[in-house]
């Protein structure tokens, strides 16, 4: 049982429940979007992410039930194999449109997103540049990616010049992704996009903006932080998440830029 006694003597989390400071797995019992309701009582939500109030919404409601009214409650398949539904199409050609995008793909979640594209487009011989303040998903992809001998580079939050130290030292023939945050989920702050995008383009580098914060806020008509530059031109890869700004339709998406 030598694998179960650092849980069996982990105290700190009855601790702090006996306190009644715990704030985590709080069931919610009536969510409205800005009021929800937790133990009987109705309280503020300032921390959740459906800042736009989309989960509430009646007419993406109503599409939800009509959607589990025809298809049931599951797509009985990965994706690859039996699971696509036409629908699927339809949207990942609908948000090809809207983003400007060649072709957009749907994924579960965000995170599965990055652990999908990170480790298939970068291999072995190829580099990921990453921001050191780059979201968890990120991070997981990178380490992923490691493991089948990508090189990975860190560079300072949001600084530029460090990019540019950093990257000035990598084979120019080499592929190499640049990754980074749109609207950076612990800080709120906005990425350089314009000077990244010329230090990639400078030392031959593709770029990943994850606009998970970003989407259906920054940009013409919400169309996230290349948008919010006039860039849309020069990101090649972008992802976003559905249960930020809406949550949890059909989730998150990638879109391969032209
Ligand atoms: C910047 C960023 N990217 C990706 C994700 C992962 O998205 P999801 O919750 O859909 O897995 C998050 C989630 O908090 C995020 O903040």
């Amino acid at each position: 049982m030598s694998l179960f006694k650092k849980c069996n003597e982990f105290t700190r989390a009855d601790d702090i429940k006996k306190l009644g400071l715990y704030p985590y797995f709080r069931p919610i019992e009536a969510n409205e979007g800005p009021v929800v309701q937790i133990e009987g009582r109705k309280v503020v939500m300032a921390g959740s992410n459906n800042y736009l109030g989309l989960t509430a919404h009646p007419k993406v409601k109503e599409a939800a039930i009509k959607a589990i009214e025809k298809y049931g409650t599951g797509c009985s398949g990965s994706r690859y194999l039996t699971g696509t539904l036409d629908m699927h199409v339809e949207l990942e050609e609908k948000m090809a449109k809207f983003f400007n995008a060649e072709a957009v793909l749907l994924y579960s979640t965000g995170f599965q997103t990055a652990l999908g594209v990170l480790p298939t487009l970068v291999q072995k011989g190829d580099y990921i540049i990453s921001d050191k303040d780059n979201h968890a998903c990120i991070v997981t992809g990178n380490l992923i990616a490691k493991g089948s001998m990508v090189e990975m580079v860190r560079y300072k939050h949001n600084d530029m010049h460090d990019l540019e130290k950093k990257i000035a030292k990598l084979p120019y023939e080499a592929g190499k992704l640049i990754v980074s945050d749109g609207v950076f989920s612990t800080g709120g702050e906005i990425v350089d996009l314009p000077h990244l995008n010329e230090v990639a383009k400078k030392y031959n580098a593709q770029i990943l903006i994850d606009d998970a914060h970003s989407v259906g806020v920054i940009g013409k008509g919400g169309r996230g932080t290349a948008s919010e530059f006039g860039l849309e031109k020069e990101i090649d890869l972008g992802m976003g998440t559905f249960p930020k700004p809406s949550h949890h339709l059909v989730d998150l998406y990638m879109v391969l830029k032209e």
